[in-house]
């Protein structure tokens, strides 16, 4: 795919789902009509988490590309990595630039009670990041501490990100497959859950854990939706892989979990170039058109820069899919009758 086509299908994103449309309608949750303990703050009605008990299926690439892809066509995003590891920072290049705090931010601010302001502006046009990294183990150990005293840890998160969120049309949390208090910190500020699985019985289980929690944070925050599932590293014509894992999800979530029509494909490559260039996976597909052709170099007599082909196949993959998430969101807005 040529880099002009890519970005063709960037700004459809913003075509189809029409970005003046979804500021001027920025939903209150008063329009749900809930009786609850306690809604979600109205600035909160766009945050999306990526969310799944399970390691290594692919929730952070899911949240860097997604978020890119939104800012690249135009929404104003904030990013929250809300995981001790911090591999966002991995993939969007800011750890490799010396720039990561380590999450040191985002406990002090929980600490305190503050706005959560970034840690870092403008990592991409249109792109704020809270970094996390490993300051996060030891809030989750304050955590423990003050739910031991019966102290409410629920709101923590929810009411600093409300302070800022409005300022957001996006804000996306990445959080990590072992530590239940994180988790549970960002559902309680959470909306809408995007949970990617690989096929498996493995997978499975990350979702019953997380389905667990899910009904936990929904004692608190009545306003929590499942978005959608999302198949993660499968091959795209594998259709008995994709209707078994699709009988998994809906076995497991629930009767009628949402699955993505789009699946993000096996491509291990242009991975494994975004996390050690800090790149998106647009990004290293933007190499790839600008490489120079694979038989200059031989005939320069030097070593030939290897760039991986199927980077724009899996940048394309990320595109539908954020598409589909915008696009879902909005449905969903509109179904519940919010209008501009
Ligand atoms: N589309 C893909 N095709 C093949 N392998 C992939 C793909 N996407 C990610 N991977 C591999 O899976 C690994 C984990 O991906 P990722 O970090 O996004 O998962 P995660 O769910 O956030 O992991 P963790 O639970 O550790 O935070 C990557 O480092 C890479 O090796
Ligand atoms: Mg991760």
């Amino acid at each position: 795919m040529t880099r002009a086509l890519l970005l063709a299908l960037v700004y459809s994103v913003m075509r189809k789902t029409m970005l003046a449309s979804w500021r001027a309608s920025r939903p209150s949750v008063s329009v749900y009509g809930k009786m609850c303990v306690m809604a979600i703050n109205d600035a909160l009605t766009r945050v999306v988490t990526v969310g799944n008990g399970k390691g290594g299926v692919g929730k952070s690439t899911t949240a860097c590309n997604v978020a890119g892809l939104a800012a690249v066509a135009g929404w104003r995003v904030l990013l929250v990595d809300f995981d001790p590891q911090g591999n966002a920072g991995h993939i969007l290049g800011y750890t490799w630039k010396g720039q990561s705090d380590g999450g040191q931010h985002l406990v002090d601010t929980l600490m305190n009670g503050s706005p959560l302001t970034p840690s870092l502006l403008e990592v991409r046009p249109n792109l704020d990041v809270v970094a996390g990294g490993e300051a996060l183990d030891t809030l989750e150990d304050v955590l423990t501490g003050r739910l031991k005293r019966g102290q409410d840890i629920h709101e923590l998160f929810a009411d600093s990100l409300a302070a800022v969120a409005g300022d957001y049309d996006l804000v996306i949390v990445d959080t990590p497959p072992t530590r239940p208090l994180l988790l549970r910190l960002a559902l309680g500020a959470t909306r809408w859950i995007v949970v990617p699985t690989r096929p498996g019985r493995t997978s499975v289980e990350g979702l019953r854990a997380l389905a667990g929690e899910i009904t936990a944070a929904r004692q608190m925050n009545p306003d929590l939706e499942l978005l959608g599932a999302l198949l993660y590293d499968v091959e795209t014509n594998a259709t008995v892989i994709r209707r078994n894992a699709i009988e998994d999800i809906t076995s497991v979530l629930g009767g009628a979990a949402p699955v993505f029509t789009n699946v993000i494909r096996h491509a291990l490559s242009p991975v494994v170039e975004s996390e050690e260039k800090g790149l998106l996976i647009h990004e290293v597909a933007e190499q790839v058109d600008s490489a120079e052709p694979y038989w200059k170099a031989l005939q320069d007599g030097r070593k030939p820069v290897r760039v991986p082909g199927s980077a724009p196949a899996l940048a394309e993959d990320f595109v539908l899919l954020t598409q589909e998430i915008l696009t879902a969101i909005d449905v969903h807005e509109k179904e519940m009758g919010v209008s501009a």
